[in-house]
């Protein structure tokens, strides 16, 4: 790898192996490319490091400094390193893995070990991303110790929050100058979480992370070009690939919620002050078993 092509941030190629093909030219999403001398070469410095061309070259000839090879290796299978053409892969199979991912609010006490997290890490990156920024975070909470820790510190924030919302003058008084915020909260809200907090202090009963043993935060920072897509998207790929890896997993949407408000909860997560964080996925093996798949309701299509 060259190291000018890290500080410029561009593609190289290499004029001994490149034989002049041209396949890396309709590819390139900002036309970085041209023919010269009957070499491929590349032109401007708004390359957006998305791999299309060093994917395209037969040849190998093309280096892309931030591309990592490391990203196409699983720890739990093998890779095929060939590109899958449109159409090759059953979409009966695809569907089913699609409508058989259930949110799992009854995990098992088994915990993951590292390599299989990486490799939810390794479903989620393959996401599309704006620009190709890539600038997603993942933070791990590999233990149920860690998941309970997080738990605590979110339930503290709904506990003062509720604290806010019972009071009858205060939401009121806040709803009259245009902020309905806690009044919604207290109607949609506040009986169940009152009542999640006391199952947690008295049974120690789980219902934010559904007793799951390892938590992976999916944020981005602020200034990549498509901040709240990016993570979104790479979190569903997680959610598929949890399924096939033989893994339940469920979003905590009150976790996100409370981390937009609460700046302790990014705080006690190490997360910096340039992140967000977009989702929470709960992981874990599920004890749920179903015996057929859900339907979905009619959605609203315009023809
Ligand atoms: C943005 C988002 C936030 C969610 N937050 C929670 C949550 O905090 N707790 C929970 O048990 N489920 C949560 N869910 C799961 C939904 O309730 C679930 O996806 C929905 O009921 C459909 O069920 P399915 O995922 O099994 O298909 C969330 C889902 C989404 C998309």
């Amino acid at each position: 790898m060259n190291s000018n092509n890290i500080l410029n941030n561009v593609i190289s190629i290499d004029h001994q192996k490149c034989t002049g093909c041209q396949r890396c030219i309709p590819v390139c999403p900002v036309d970085n490319i041209i023919i010269k001398q009957k070499k491929a070469l590349p032109v401007n410095e708004s390359c957006l490091l998305c791999d299309h061309c060093a994917a395209t070259c037969p040849e190998g000839a093309i280096d892309n400094p931030k591309a990592d090879d490391s990203t196409l290796m699983f720890n739990s299978f093998e890779l095929k390193r060939e590109w899958m053409p449109p159409g090759q892969f059953d979409p009966a199979q695809l569907a089913h893995l699609m409508y058989s991912r259930r949110s799992c609010r009854n995990f098992g006490p088994k915990e993951l070990c590292a390599e299989q997290l990486d490799d939810l890490i390794k479903f989620g990156i393959s996401a599309p991303s704006g620009t190709n920024s890539q600038l997603w975070t993942f933070t791990l909470l590999n233990t149920r110790e860690k998941v309970v820790a997080l738990a605590e510190v979110v339930l503290a924030y709904y506990q003062k929050l509720n604290k806010l919302a019972a009071n009858t003058l205060l939401r009121k008084s806040l709803s009259v100058i245009g902020n309905r915020e806690l009044e919604i909260y207290f109607r949609d809200y506040h009986e169940s979480v009152e009542d999640a907090i006391s199952r947690w202090k008295g049974q120690q009963e789980d219902l934010l992370f559904h007793g799951a043993p390892a938590v992976i935060v999916v944020g981005n920072k602020t200034h990549a070009s498509c901040p709240r897509e990016d993570p979104l998207l790479a979190t569903q790929n997680i959610l598929l690939g949890a399924h096939s890896l033989g893994l339940g997993s469920c979003l905590i949407g009150f976790v996100v919620e409370a981390a937009k408000r609460d700046k302790s909860i990014a705080g006690h997560l190490k997360i910096p002050s340039d992140e967000r964080i977009y989702s929470v996925i709960a992981l874990g093996y599920s004890q749920e078993r179903y015996s057929g798949l859900p339907r979905r309701n009619k959605p609203l299509i315009r023809r």
